[in-house]
């Protein structure tokens, strides 16, 4: 499982694109959270590391809809299909680094 980051290289609810094994991944801590989620739009496949946290999702800067971080569901239109969530764990550290599965 590959490390992306430490812990305090995420400013809260900034969301940072990471290629992780040749996957675009978006990592993003919210609070004491992190999530990662597939960095690509299921809609029209755009960067959704652009876009905005809103609550617990992400919201695509092109059309609109907002994924749920923790399942990858569309909140509503356009898009329609959900967006991939891998796992993140954390090393046993005082600054954790940030490791992501993209492999189930
Ligand atoms: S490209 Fe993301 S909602 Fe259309």
């Amino acid at each position: 499982m590959p490390s992306v980051c430490r812990v305090s290289d995420l400013t809260d609810r900034a969301p940072r694109k990471f290629d992780v094994d040749g996957e675009d991944v978006l990592v993003v801590r919210i609070d004491e959270d992190i999530f990662a989620v597939s960095d690509v739009c299921s809609h029209s496949e755009v960067s959704l590391s652009e876009g905005d946290i809103v609550g617990c999702t992400i919201e695509c800067w092109l059309h609109g809809s907002a994924f749920n971080l923790k399942t990858g569901v569309p909140l509503g239109p356009p898009a329609t299909q959900p967006i991939e969530t891998f796992d993140v764990t954390l090393s046993d550290e005082a600054d954790p680094e940030v490791f992501v599965s993209v492999r189930s």
